[in-house]
């Protein structure tokens, strides 16, 4: 048998080369904290809150253990809980919902555009009303700036604002990005994002923060992540949880903040050479007027059945490839038993059978970039 060799494989997302352009930075930053030893909630943790509300031009920030929890700790400070609905996209990753649950309500799902993968806010409507079919009080909408790309912050105003809906945006993806041109932290009541090590201002283990203007909600929120503390820590006003991001992931963001609005330049020029060189033979992802994306993901449309092709095709020549998401949630066993709004989610099924990700990274130099566009056109034209 004659079997070509499997080049190595590219990775998906390089942290390795991020690292090794910030790593005696990142080191001494690391030794700061070790010096001090206030390894929880520690000075770099508030400098680092002043510095994210400043990149975002939003009154505060509360840091917190996750995403997740940074989700969990705006709908808590809202008081949403059981008998309440929840509206969120379908097609988004699981703990857009999750939260929903976690806090006893119920999450109602609407479906995406067809062209940005964000929440329709034509749908909205629709979700309300199937809500309250369901007995439910609808309070609040989650949507997701997914794949880093801004969702029609706009439109979804105006459809929440005859609901009275409390929008909290779920910025896990798209911290950075821009709607209108301003940064994404003040559109909707908060915002909430992720410091995981693959989003585009990772940390090196998990952390989150809540964006928001509103005073009330901070402070609630810096007593919920505090188990609920009052006048001090052995005051325990409300039950609360434990989510402080650490000191030491703190002192990393803040070197990486530097560097971040650079990348995000990068990642949308890297995203620019694909579309440019792959739009004729896929559906290469859309930035409309008045949006802009950071690349969480680039991710690209495959219809007629032949993306597992291209995804056998590139990985035989060393390039990893993503599908995000594989399921919709409405379609998850964990999820399936929850209402969907009036206008159904076909979209959201469609692009989950479409939908393929391409490796991005600000340190995907252009040879790299080249050698995965060849490979796709190779899979796809013949
Ligand atoms: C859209 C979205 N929401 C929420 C989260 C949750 O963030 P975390 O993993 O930090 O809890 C993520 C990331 O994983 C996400 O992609």
């Amino acid at each position: 048998m004659n079997q070509r060799p499997i080049p190595p494989m590219i990775p998906f997302i390089d942290v390795a080369a991020q690292r090794h352009r910030l790593g005696g930075a990142i080191d001494a930053a690391i030794a700061r904290v070790l010096g001090h030893c206030q390894f929880i909630l520690g000075p770099e943790v508030r400098a680092l809150e002043a510095e994210l509300a400043a990149f975002c031009g939003a009154k505060h920030v509360v840091t917190c253990a996750s995403g997740t929890d940074a989700l969990v700790l705006a709908l808590r400070a809202k008081g949403i809980g059981p008998g309440d609905a929840v509206i969120c996209p379908s097609f988004t990753f699981c703990a857009t919902a999750e939260v929903a649950a976690l806090v006893g309500a119920t999450p109602v799902f609407v479906d995406v555009d067809a062209v940005t993968f964000n929440i329709n806010a034509k749908g909205i409507a629709g979700a309300v009303i199937a809500a309250k079919r369901a007995g439910l009080t609808p309070k609040a909408v989650i949507p997701v700036d997914l794949f880093g790309l801004s969702a029609d912050h706009a439109a979804i105003a105006e459809a929440s604002k005859a609901h009275g809906l409390f929008i909290l945006d779920d910025a896990a993806q798209g911290f950075g990005a821009t709607f209108n041109n301003r940064r994404l932290g003040t559109f909707g009541h908060a915002t909430a994002t992720s410091f995981f090590p693959a989003k585009p201002l990772g940390c090196y283990g998990d952390g989150g923060a809540v964006i928001t203007d509103d005073d009330t909600m901070a402070d609630m929120m810096r007593s919920l992540r505090m188990h609920g503390q009052g006048s001090d820590r052995y005051d325990n006003v409300r039950i609360g949880l434990a989510s402080r991001l650490d000191t030491i992931q703190a002192a990393i963001l803040t070197e990486k903040l530097k560097i971040f609005p650079d990348e995000v330049v990068t990642r949308d020029r890297i995203a620019r050479r694909y579309s440019e060189a792959l739009g004729d033979v896929v559906v290469a992802p859309a930035v409309p007027a008045g949006m802009s994306s950071v690349w969480a993901q680039y991710t690209i449309r495959v219809a007629g059945g032949r993306r597992d092709k291209l995804a056998a095709a590139l990985k035989a020549e060393g390039i990893p490839t993503a599908i995000y998401y594989p399921i919709p949630l409405h379609r998850q066993q964990a999820y399936r038993h929850y209402p969907v709004g009036e206008d159904g989610v076909a979209v959201s099924d469609q692009l989950a059978a479409e939908v393929i990700s391409l490796p991005m990274h600000a340190y995907l130099d252009e040879p790299t970039q080249d050698r995965i566009v060849a490979a796709v056109r190779r899979a796809l034209v013949s």
